[in-house]
């Protein structure tokens, strides 16, 4: 098969930087000799740095998903109160694994495209006997929703309740100050904002998660944390390390560095307002409530007249651009295009061109009907 993808442009696996590629060809080396276990000890001080947080962070095998159910297990015990907020299907997706685990569980849901509101939480918080842990996506990649982490941080922080978070397409893309924000657990995969292949997930944990995972019930034993903990004080991991994808984040990190968290954030930031400011003169609108626009992924709702699955299509077969159709329940009204990780203006700019391209395609074909 021949892959025709000029410009990746979906909401993960992201564009490798040559870097990275780089760094996953390099020759394997004993896992548990000294210079691997150095490697993974300044890669893990490291994203703790870039975490913003004096707690642990963990790279573990494993994909976003993954995240969810290693809160779970971690943090939790049968029968827990929880307080799981829906806005996307994410959101729903971890309340499809959440079921399993005899939680009792409160799901809180607003319209998919609207954000969550501190205000909604401290409403949904008050109305139930105390939970143990509120769970957010922090931004919803199936909508282009960027929750207001920081703020319903704050509200969850004051219930006494300890705040879970999915960052899987936020982490190095969007601001994060865990610990000052006061988020207990967050986690992110590798295949997102932070460059690499799929296939790590990286798991950040606070002080106060650590004392409910000690007293957490559920039986562990792959994904348990203190088992990463205690493995991490030697540069080690429980199992054999992934080793290529070890050095390919550290790779990343390094460009990261390089750059400046914050000017990544500003970056991200900067590209997503210019592509929603194009695209709408492109009569494209929006789908994510205003002021919650993510940085990482916008959602688009096509002009009248072209469809959505079609225009996915288009793009891959035209132009070689790959973008995400809607998933869910939004299959076939969006499409939502990725910007997070190793991407410039000029990779936007193709898409943009493409999207004109295609605008004027239909315009013409409407007119052609109509001349029928
Ligand atoms: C917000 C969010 N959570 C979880 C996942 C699931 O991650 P994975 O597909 O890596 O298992 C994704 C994947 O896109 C995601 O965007």
């Amino acid at each position: 098969m021949t892959v025709t993808i000029r410009n990746l442009r979906i909401a993960g696996p992201t564009p490798l930087p040559p870097a990275v590629v780089e760094a996953l060809q390099r020759p394997m080396v004993p896992h548990r000799g000294g210079w691997f276990r150095g490697l993974v000890r300044s890669l893990l001080e490291r994203l703790r740095a870039l975490h913003r947080t004096d707690g642990d962070v963990f790279v573990m095998p494993g994909t976003g998903s993954a995240g969810w159910e290693i809160a779970l297990v971690n943090l939790l015990a049968p029968g827990d109160r929880v307080l799981l907020l829906v806005n996307g299907d994410f959101g729903e997706r971890w309340r499809r694994v959440a079921e399993r685990y005899g939680l009792q569980l409160i799901v809180r849901e607003v319209p998919y495209g609207r954000a969550i509101k501190p205000s909604d939480v401290a409403g949904w918080l008050a109305e139930t006997e105390p939970v143990r842990a509120v769970l957010l996506v922090y931004n919803e990649t199936s909508t282009g929703v960027t929750n207001p982490l920081r703020e319903i941080a704050a509200v969850v922080r004051d219930a006494g309740a300890l705040l879970v978070v999915d960052g899987v397409s936020a982490v190095a893309g969007l601001p994060l100050e865990m610990d000052e924000w006061g988020v207990d657990l967050i986690f992110s995969g590798s295949q997102k904002a932070w460059m690499c292949p799929p296939g790590l997930v990286i798991v950040a944990v606070g002080s106060r998660a650590w004392e409910m995972i000690d007293r957490a019930s559920y039986p562990r034993a792959f994904w348990d944390l203190r088992e990463y903990r205690s493995a991490a004080r030697t540069g080690d991991l429980p199992s054999t390390a992934p080793i290529s994808l070890i050095y390919g984040l550290d790779a990343a990190v390094q460009l990261i560095e390089a750059e400046g968290l914050e000017n990544v954030w500003t970056r991200h930031r900067d590209l997503a307002v210019r592509f929603r400011h194009v695209t709408s003169e492109l009569g494209f609108t929006c789908f994510a409530e205003g002021g919650y626009e993510s940085a990482t992924v916008t959602a688009l709702v096509p002009p009248a007249g072209i469809g959505a699955e079609e225009l996915v299509c288009s793009l891959e077969e035209r132009y070689g651009i790959a973008v995400n159709g809607g998933q869910g329940r939004l299959k076939g009204q969006i499409i939502r295009v990725g910007h997070m990780g190793w991407v410039r203006w000029s990779d936007l700019e193709e898409v943009c061109a493409a999207l004109a391209s295609e605008v004027e395609r239909a315009v013409a074909g409407r007119s052609e009907a109509v001349g029928h």
